[in-house]
This record gives structure tokens, sequence and C-alpha cells, in this order.
């Protein structure tokens, strides 16, 4: 939401130069990333905390429920502190207000690595994963099928719109609508259109992109998620829907036997481990990307 196509592009270029080997930006010496998490992660954590080797620096995960936030000491205080000692946070959390208190109280540049609302460096690597395959976004159709209503819809409507590609967003809608902030959003910039008709949805799509039926947080309805989203399913039935070639996204972890098969997430249309390659490289460029605005 903070970037502007501009910005998403230097990023991108960024990773390019450090895929060629040639990235003159370099990380201040022993800088230190903190990475302060309130919900499990496995790629995010890893790829920020290999980024950081691998640049020169160091990151530092603090898990909340381990620091003194579990005894009640404010974001605010603890934005204060990491803010002192560090050089930059990237934070996971539920409340997606608690990560602009910490962007507002830190004085240093914050990274959101998932909130209730949004996954934004996750959608960074999904853009960039797809210009691996289509020239321009311009001329790609991204379906996201499932709970179109979670942090990973918005985070790739917002992404895919701002670099121009349509969006198609197909899930039980009268149930689980959209979030009309991010919908309106990413109408500035591009078509974005919502289904419950998979059929129709699908139409055309060059990607078809899914994410958990129960996000993290949301266990307390899990078996009403299931059932309803159930039919949601990317498997390959409803692939046949899409481009004859199109490709399968998913940010992982992935669900087998609920949002996706295990045929199709394996299958020779997936693209999910390049995904996944790509979250590494894209995490070091934002890093360098925040370094050179420093
Ligand atoms: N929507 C998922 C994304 C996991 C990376 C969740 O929030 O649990």
């Amino acid at each position: 939401m903070d970037l502007s196509r501009d910005q998403i592009n230097r990023i991108f270029e960024i990773a390019e130069s450090i895929k060629s080997g040639k990235e003159k930006i370099a990380l201040k010496e022993h800088a230190v990333l903190a990475l302060l998490f309130e919900k499990p992660s496995t790629r995010t954590r890893l790829s920020f905390e290999v980024a950081m080797a691998q640049l020169g620096g160091q990151a530092v995960y603090m898990y909340s429920e381990t620091t003194q936030m579990e005894r009640g000491e404010t974001i605010v205080d603890t934005a204060k502190l990491l803010g002192s000692y560090c050089d930059f946070i990237a934070a996971r959390l539920y409340n997606h207000s608690d990560i602009i208190e910490i962007a507002n109280n830190s004085g240093i540049p914050v990274i959101n690595a998932l909130t209730d609302l949004e996954h934004p460096t996750q959608s960074l690597a999904d853009a960039y994963t797809i210009l691996q395959h289509f020239n321009n976004l311009r001329d790609v159709k991204i379906a996201f099928m499932g709970d179109i209503a979670s942090n990973m819809a918005n985070s790739l409507m917002i992404t895919a719109a701002k670099l121009g590609a349509e969006v198609a967003l197909v899930g039980p809608y009268e149930k689980y609508p959209p979030n009309s902030f991010y919908l309106n959003h990413a109408r500035e910039y591009s078509k974005v259109y919502y289904y419950s008709s998979i059929e129709e949805g699908l139409a055309d799509a060059d990607i078809v992109y899914t994410d958990t039926f129960v996000s993290m947080g949301q266990e307390h309805e899990a078996e009403k998620r299931r059932n309803l989203f159930s039919q949601y399913q990317l498997n390959e039935k409803n692939l046949s829907y899409a481009s004859h070639d199109a490709l399968v996204m998913h940010c992982l972890p992935a669900h087998r036997g609920e949002e996706i098969t295990t045929q199709v997430i394996d299958g020779p249309r997936s693209i999910v481990w390049e995904q996944a390659r790509n979250s590494l490289l894209i995490n070091k460029a934002i890093i360098l990307f925040l370094s050179e605005r420093r």
C-alpha cells in the first residue's frame, strides 16, 4: 500500500541486479533486522534471516510470547526500543493497527511480514515470479480463488492491480466478501472483479492463485470455513476453467486436500516452489531498497 508502482519496479530491479551479482548498494556494516513475530512462520522468518546473513547483516528473531509484550508492555514502548537498537523491523502481527503503531514510533523502516489484513512481501515475490513468465503484468489475468477476504487476497489484488494486471476474486462473496477498502484502492489501478461462479471467474485466467481457507487466528471457525470454501478447491476440474496453460500459485503453507489437491500443487503447472525461492531474493531486495532510502 505504501509503495508506488515505480518503487515496486525499483525493488524488482534490485532483485535482478542481486541475481546477476552486480548489485551496488551495500548494506550498512553490521546492520540488524529485528523480526518481531506474534504468529508462526516458516518461509518469511527463514527468508529474512537468510537474507540478512547473505547481505552481511544479522537478524534477531523475537517471538512476542517470549518478550515483555506477553506481560503487557505496549506495542509503542516495544517499537521505541527496537528502533533504538536495530536498523530495520519486520513484524508479523494480528492487528494491522499495531504495525502502524510500530511504524509511527520506531523511527526506522518497518516491513509488514503479515498482519490479519495484509501480506505484502509475499505479494511482491508473487508479482516478481509472474514477471519471470510474462513480460508485463498488464497482459495477465490473475484469478484468486478461495478466501477472497483474506490478507493474501488483499495484498495480491493491490500489488497486481498496481502493476496493471486484471484480477478476478473467486469465492463465496455473499458470506465472505472482499475487503472494500482494498478492493476500491485496487480498482484505482486496474480491473478487479469478484465472482461466486468458478467457471466465470477463472475464464481466461493466466494465473490461478489460492491460499488456506483458515488463516492464522481463524482456527475457531475452521470447520465452517472448510465447508463453505470446499467447492473452491484448486483441483484439476476447477483448473480446467482457466486458460489451457494457466499457472498455479500458492503462498504456502498448503493444506493438501483442502484448498488445493496434491495433483495440482505437484503438477506441471505449479510454480509454487519458484514463488517460495523468490521470497528470499525479494526480501533481500526490500532490505536494500530501504537501505538506499536511509
Ligand atoms: N492467509 C494465510 C497466509 C499464510 C502465509 C494466513 O494468514 O495464515
